[in-house]
């Protein structure tokens, strides 16, 4: 599994944090996020992101910003990403179970890295859950 990994300024500690425990679980991780602590624009880093996904160059993205609101209303601007804040275990769980997010992001602000390290783990547990597929394919025919 390849994950693409994208952050604005508020989010370098928890990217770096990020990366190196999924290269501890052997996930290799593309970093299109800034390393630099330099104020930028969370759309820019979205969009690099999605534009990996959706030309199949990795498997999920990962998106951090303060709250992570930014990135995934700005990851959901592109068809075909399904962007989800998760915030605790159950939104961690259902965000794959039910909506087969292939972005997730996260609050640099609002979660510690542990915290997130623990939803991280749900989310790439679970399983999407076939008898949602007919909800998918709705959301797939509002894109048109
Ligand atoms: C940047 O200060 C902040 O607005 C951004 O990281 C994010 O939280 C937006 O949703």
């Amino acid at each position: 599994m390849t994950i693409a990994i994208g952050n604005d300024h508020a989010g370098i500690t928890l990217k770096f944090e990020i990366i190196d425990y999924l290269q501890s679980k052997k996930i290799s991780v593309m970093n299109l996020g800034t390393d630099e602590d330099i104020s930028v624009d969370y759309p820019d880093y979205a969009s690099k992101v999605a534009t990996q996904i959706l030309n199949k160059k990795v498997d999920l993205g990962i998106l951090i910003c303060g709250t992570g609101i930014g990135m995934s209303i700005a990851a959901n601007k592109f068809k075909g990403i399904r962007a989800a804040n998760i915030y605790d275990e159950q939104t961690a769980r259902l965000a794959k179970e039910h909506n087969f997010a292939n972005v997730i992001t996260f609050g640099a602000r609002t979660h510690t890295k542990s915290q997130v390290f623990r939803l991280l783990d749900v989310f790439l547990d679970t399983k999407f859950e076939e008898r949602h597929q007919q909800r998918i394919d709705k959301i797939k025919e509002i894109e048109g």
